[in-house]
């Protein structure tokens, strides 16, 4: 264990550097973490509900303006029945648990996926609080829930499709700023961080279309283990890194 003064060190060494806007984060590895321990999977879906707390408050803390996390795609509702009921009511005590913390620091809650497809139990939890903190402006936390990043894009190309069909937009005038508009993270700011833990190396279907211009940050860390000290680790080493958007190193220099 590191002393705690290492720990504030490097937040204030991030927090003083240029921070990332929107950290996107596909939380992986819950299952391992519970197999490595003798405990049963739903075991390590609740110490990651843990993470889930601790990352969203240090987001916080240090300014990051959109957090957003993959807590269940499309595809896990393929998953055992047990396990996605497991996972819905984990949803319904974070939203209920965590309401009060989220109103008092002026955080909106957003959810991006098929929302319609969540049972009662979570969606009605989660109406509550997206209506309750809409106005708020310091930070938004999306919950990616019953998401996909395909299912996003076909979504988007149906409505524009649509449009085009009434004569409304013009298919050969297409901007990418249209594309985004029928995205749905629309009202959010570009991602500028995918983090994954658990050493898997892929976005899984997690903001495809958004994931364009991100920095992507891998760690061994299996989710229950990434705290605040493994947020810090991965925005710091985001710090490191030239962002170029397709220009070269020489044209992003200041001029002297
Ligand atoms: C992936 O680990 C994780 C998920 C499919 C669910 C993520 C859910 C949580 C962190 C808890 C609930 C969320 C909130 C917002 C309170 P895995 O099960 O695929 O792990 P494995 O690859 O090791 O089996």
């Amino acid at each position: 264990m590191e002393a705690p003064q290492a720990q504030s060190a490097l937040e204030e060494r991030v927090k003083a550097g240029k921070l990332p806007r929107h950290v996107g984060i596909i939380m992986d590895g819950n299952g391992r973490w519970a197999e490595a321990r003798g405990k049963s999977r739903v075991e390590g879906h609740r110490e990651g509900s843990e993470s889930v707390r601790e990352v969203t408050r240090a987001c916080r803390r240090l300014g990051v303006k959109a957090l957003t996390l993959y807590a269940f795609s499309l595809q896990n509702w393929g998953r055992p029945a047990e396990e996605v009921a497991a996972l819905m009511d984990l949803l319904r005590e974070f939203l209920e648990k965590e309401r009060a913390e989220i109103l008092d620091n002026a955080i909106r809650l957003n959810a991006v996926g098929e929302l319609e497809k969540l049972p009662h139990l979570v969606r009605e939890p989660l109406e509550k609080l997206r209506a309750d903190s809409a106005h708020h402006r310091e930070m938004v936390l999306t919950l990616a829930l019953s998401y996909g990043g395909r299912e996003e894009l076909l979504a988007a190309a149906g409505a524009l499709a649509q449009r085009a069909a009434t004569g409304e937009l013009d298919p050969a005038r297409l901007k990418p700023s249209d594309f985004e508009a029928a995205l749905w993270t629309r009202e959010l700011p570009e991602v500028d961080l995918i983090i994954r833990t658990s050493g898997e190396r892929r976005l899984s279907n997690f903001l495809l279309w958004q994931a364009a211009y991100a920095e992507l940050y891998f760690t061994e860390t299996l989710w229950p283990d990434f705290r605040t000290r493994e947020l810090l680790e991965a925005i710091s080493d985001y710090q490191s890194r030239e962002r170029r958007f397709g220009l070269t190193s020489a044209q992003l220099k200041p001029r002297a």
